[in-house]
């Protein structure tokens, strides 16, 4: 069985094609960000969030490594601020959140519930039909399990008749392992 981030990858490329644009909310060291590249190719566009200049040059230099940085715009500014580099008329294929902190930095520098929600929110608004926001969840920090419940919750009342919403978790596994979630536009 694929674990929750192989398998959060799985849900991105079986929808995301050339020329797509779509979102990592979090990019974090860009390996999320690196693979949507790679999946929109020149032709589209990948928005890349994250509030640490020590993330954004992470995956800057991850990207070059791959020749892809053309495809990516990486933003320093919270994805809760989204809606400011995002035009209107702008179709969303796919968005992906890693939540929690940065491996190998500082662990007080998380993402919370409420800018979290907020970003899920205005993606939706964007969102394409059969598009798709996934969300792997880190709930073994000291404010993850608060994220959590704000996330099962926001995600347990959306409507069915526009929204499919997964989890996919390991439920006999130790430490926490993370959670897959995904909202798929109908
Ligand atoms: C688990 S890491 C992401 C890992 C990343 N997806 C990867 O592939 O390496 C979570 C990231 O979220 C970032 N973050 C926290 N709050 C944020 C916010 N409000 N907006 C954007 N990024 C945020 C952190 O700085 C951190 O780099």
């Amino acid at each position: 069985m694929q674990n929750s981030i192989t398998f959060s990858h799985t849900l991105l490329q079986e929808i995301i094609s050339i020329g797509d644009t779509v979102i990592d909310a979090t990019c974090g060291n860009g390996n999320d960000t690196l693979l949507m590249a790679q999946l929109v190719g020149k032709s589209g566009k990948v928005l890349a969030f994250d509030i640490q200049q020590q993330a954004i040059d992470r995956t800057l230099s991850l990207l070059h490594l791959n020749s892809v940085e053309q495809q990516v715009d990486c933003i320093l500014d919270s994805h809760s601020n989204l809606s400011k580099y995002v035009k209107c008329d702008t179709k969303i294929k796919a968005a992906i959140f890693n939540l929690g902190y940065l491996p190998n930095s500082d662990k007080t520098v998380i993402t919370l519930p409420t800018s979290t929600i907020s970003a899920i929110t205005t993606i939706q608004r964007y969102l394409v039909s059969g598009g798709r926001i996934v969300i792997v969840a880190y709930y073994g920090h000291k404010h993850g399990q608060e994220e959590l419940d704000a996330i099962v919750t926001y995600l347990n009342q959306l409507n069915q008749q526009e929204w499919t919403v997964l989890q996919y978790q390991f439920i006999n596994q130790q430490n926490c392992p993370p959670i897959c979630f995904c909202i798929e536009k109908k």
